[in-house]
């Protein structure tokens, strides 16, 4: 393990006004998108829509890196250039998804653990021998009743710290993703206490396991009220809560934090994004590591004409630019008012 190596690579990956593109969807998760807009999923649909984003002209002014999924990061483009090279021609590094996916936890009804420990180190290897300069592996949590146990929560967070140290070992950067998930009936109060907890354990395992934090990333939910609680979306509430949380349970001396947008509204996830970032100075680089608030209007309208490559390019490069400016508590928010200016997303 080089630190200095991991640290700058953290730097790159959180410049100001530069965030992740999160276009690493499994493909039991691209088919659901895929479906939602009538567009069949086989490896090469899934090729073709994903070179239209690795090849947005100028995306690499507001994206520092591309988490890809390994079938993506062995793929080419039309014209057969090797899409991480591409995206290293660009300066955009390309990382890669490792976790192998959800099963259930036996036992423990309504909770999930994440598996792809088993040989990882050889996987990250041959990643790390092909270019890959971040890794993501995500593990996710379910607020409900009784959950989550401290037994899923101790199980998550074991495999989140064994998979951090071992891309770090070979200079890879580990973005560990412990996601509470929007869906539920939970309170705002309820995400906030769930959060703090989990990352008390999460930052206690990593030390245990010997993670050399400053040349990690933190992948987080924001604080919110669940899906079906009735409770709308306060903006100014959510940032409270989430920058209260992380700044009293991650440790000042991590390298980074990204969010997910976890399925809002892409306008709520850049509002919420731009007050977060607003309330800072926070001790690490925050910024945004999407997929669906960046991507639903460009899918949308590639499945309703997929020859209008330019036009589709245009709509991603439009959500790049409001997510950047959230990034640095500088969008205006009144854009947003505008209904033609963003494509509201169905939950997709
Ligand atoms: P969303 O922004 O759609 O939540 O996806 C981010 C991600 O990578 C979840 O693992």
């Amino acid at each position: 393990m080089n630190p200095q190596k991991l640290e700058e690579i953290v730097k790159q990956l959180i410049a100001h006004g530069k965030g992740l593109l999160a276009a690493d969807e499994s493909n039991a998760s691209c088919e659901k998108r895929f479906d939602a807009v009538g567009v069949p999923c086989t490896e090469d649909t899934r090729r073709e829509y994903r070179e239209l984003l690795l090849t947005t002209p100028s995306a690499e002014d507001i994206l520092s890196g591309v988490i890809l999924f390994d079938e993506t990061f062995w793929q080419s483009s039309d014209r057969g250039q090797v899409f991480r090279e591409i995206l290293n021609n660009h300066q955009i590094a390309p990382g890669i998804k490792v976790d192998k996916g959800l099963i259930d936890l036996p036992g423990f009804e309504g909770e999930k653990v994440t598996q792809g420990l088993d040989g990882l180190a050889e996987r990250m290897a041959t990643y790390a021998a092909a270019g890959a300069r971040f890794a993501k592996w995500r593990a996710v949590i379910t607020i409900g009743d009784g959950i989550p146990t401290d037994e899923c929560i101790g199980a998550n967070t074991f495999t989140l710290a064994r998979y951090a140290r071992i891309c770090q070992e070979y200079n890879i950067v580990p973005i560990v993703e412990p996601e509470v998930l929007f869906d539920g009936d939970h309170t705002s109060e309820q995400c906030e206490q769930v959060m703090s907890h989990v990352f008390d354990i999460l930052f206690q395992t990593m030390r245990a396991f010997r993670v050399h934090l400053p040349g990690a990333i933190l992948k987080t939910s924001m604080v919110l009220p669940g899906k079906d609680s009735g409770n709308p979306i306060n903006h100014d509430e959510v940032a409270e809560r989430t920058v209260r949380t992380l700044h009293e349970h991650v440790p000042h001396e991590l390298g980074g934090v990204v969010f997910l947008s976890g399925g809002q509204q892409p306008n709520d996830a850049f509002i919420n994004l731009n007050r977060i970032v607003k309330r800072g100075p926070h001790p690490w680089g925050v910024t945004f590591s999407y997929s669906r608030a960046l991507q639903d209007p460009v899918l949308k309208a590639w499945a309703k004409k997929r020859t209008d490559i330019n036009g589709a390019q245009n709509l991603f490069i439009r959500q790049l630019q409001l997510v950047s400016a959230a990034a640095k508590g500088e969008l205006d928010e009144s854009l947003l008012d505008d209904d033609s200016f963003v494509s509201h997303s169905q939950d997709l």
